[in-house]
C-alpha cells in the first residue's frame, strides 16, 4: 500500500516521559464481496449511549431554548456562535462512541501528555456528553475536573469530583490565571474561529509546569490505494460539504492540513511540544486487530448519526432545499458497509507544557 503519509510520527521539541502507542500499519483484508453485517443504523444497540438528563433546574431557561432544524436540536441562540452538530440524545451517543474509539486508539489511555499523577485541577473544553471528564475524574479521584460546553447536555449523576459549566470557549475564559494543571481540548474542529486565541487562553489558565493537550480529527476521507471512488458519496457528498463548510462558518474543519494546533501551541509559548499523527480507519478494514476494532467503532459513530454530522453543513453548503440529501445519506451508508473501501481520516494529538517561571 502506498504510504506517503506516515501512520504515526512525532515531531518533538523536547523530552517526554510518556511515549504514545505506535500505530500498526493499516493493511487491508483481502477483497471480499461481503458487506458488514451491522446494517441497521437506526435501531442500533444504545448500550454505549449516555443517560443524558438536563440540569435544567439550575440554569437560565434561555439556554434551554434550543434551535430546531428538521427535528434535531442545536445549542441556544444565546451563544454568539453556530456550532454544526445537534445537542440531542442521538448525537450524544455518537460522542460517547467516539470517546471509546479514541481511547482504544491510545491503547486504553485517556491522554498522552505526561501529566503528574498528583494532578489537581483539570479543565475539559467543549466536553460534549462529559464522558472524558467523567472517566478522567474516576481515574484521578483526588483531581477536580470541570467540563464546559455551549449546552447543558451532560448527565446529572457523575463522580463527585466533576462539574459541568456553560461557557463559550470562543469568548474570554472566566478562569483565573495559572489555575489548571491540565487543559484538555478534543474534537473542536468546526468550532474555533481563531486557534491562536484558543491556545493563548489555555496557556493563560494553565499553571507553570502544567500541560495542555489537543486532539483533532480532520473530516476529509482519504485512502492510499484508490479504493474510494471519485464519484462516491464519501467524495462528492461528505468531502465536498466538509471542505466547503469551514469557509461558510468561519471555523476551520482542516486543523491538520493547516497545522492549526501545533502552530497555536508554538505561538502561545508552550515548550516540550509533541505531535503524534494517526490514521483513523472508518470501517473495520485493517488486518490489525486493534485498528480493525477502532475502525468498527468509527463506522458505528458515523452510522449512528450520519444525519447529525451532515444536516447543517449540507444546508449551508448546498443551500436550502437542495435535492438529494436523503439519497446521499443512503449512498454513504452503503459505502460505510463496503469492505473493499479502505478509507481513513487523519487524527492528530498535540500537547505542550507551560514553562516554569
Ligand atoms: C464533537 S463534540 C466533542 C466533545 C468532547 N470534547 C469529546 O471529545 O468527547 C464538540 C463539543 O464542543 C462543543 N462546542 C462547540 N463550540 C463550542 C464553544 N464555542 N464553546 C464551548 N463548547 C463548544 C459542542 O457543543 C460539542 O459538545
Amino acid at each position: 500500500m502506498a504510504d506517503s503519509w506516515r501512520p504515526t510520527s512525532a515531531r518533538s521539541s523536547g523530552s517526554s516521559t510518556s511515549k504514545p502507542p505506535e500505530q500498526a500499519e493499516l493493511i487491508a483484508e483481502p477483497d471480499s464481496d461481503e458487506e458488514y453485517q451491522n446494517d441497521d443504523d437506526r435501531d442500533r444497540d444504545s448500550a454505549l449511549g449516555s443517560d443524558i438528563e438536563s440540569s435544567a433546574g439550575s440554569i437560565a431557561s434561555s439556554i434551554l431554548e434550543y434551535r430546531m432544524i428538521q427535528g434535531r436540536t442545536y445549542h441556544s441562540d444565546r451563544h454568539n456562535t453556530n456550532y454544526f452538530t445537534p445537542n440531542d440524545e442521538q448525537q450524544l451517543q455518537s460522542i460517547d462512541i467516539t470517546h471509546h474509539y479514541l481511547t482504544l486508539l491510545l491503547e486504553d489511555r485517556l491522554f498522552l501528555a505526561p501529566i503528574s499523577d498528583n494532578v489537581q485541577n483539570v479543565l475539559d473544553i467543549g466536553t460534549g456528553s462529559g464522558i472524558w471528564s467523567i472517566d478522567f475524574a474516576d481515574q484521578f479521584p483526588h483531581a477536580q475536573v470541570i467540563g464546559t460546553d455551549l449546552s447543558p447536555m451532560q448527565p446529572l449523576w457523575v463522580p463527585p469530583n466533576v462539574r459541568f459549566e456553560l461557557e463559550d470557549c470562543t469568548q474570554p475564559w472566566s478562569w483565573p490565571e495559572s489555575y489548571f494543571d491540565f487543559v484538555h481540548l478534543r474534537y473542536l474542529f468546526g468550532a474555533i474561529p481563531d486557534w491562536d486565541e484558543l491556545l493563548r487562553q489555555a496557556y493563560r489558565v494553565t499553571r507553570p509546569g502544567g500541560w495542555v493537550q489537543s486532539c483533532e480529527t480532520e473530516c476529509i476521507i482519504k485512502c492510499d490505494d484508490g479504493s474510494v471512488p471519485p464519484d462516491s458519496a464519501m467524495v462528492t457528498f461528505w468531502n465536498k460539504i466538509y471542505s466547503e463548510i469551514g469557509a461558510k462558518l468561519g471555523t476551520s474543519f482542516e486543523p491538520i492540513t493547516y497545522d492549526l494546533q501545533e502552530n497555536a501551541f508554538r505561538a502561545a509559548g508552550f515548550k516540550n511540544i509533541e505531535v503524534y499523527d494517526y490514521k483513523l480507519p472508518i470501517t473495520g478494514w485493517p488486518t490489525d486487530k486493534r485498528m480493525s476494532e477502532v475502525g468498527q467503532y468509527v463506522q458505528l459513530t458515523l452510522l449512528n448519526d450520519l444525519e447529525g454530522y451532515t444536516l447543517m453543513p449540507w444546508h449551508m453548503v448546498m443551500n436550502e432545499d437542495a435535492p438529494g440529501y436523503k439519497e446521499n445519506l443512503s449512498r454513504m451508508r452503503r459505502e460505510l458497509h463496503n469492505k473493499r473501501i479502505h478509507a481513513y481520516m487523519r487524527t492528530r494529538y498535540v500537547y505542550g507544557q507551560k514553562p516554569e517561571v
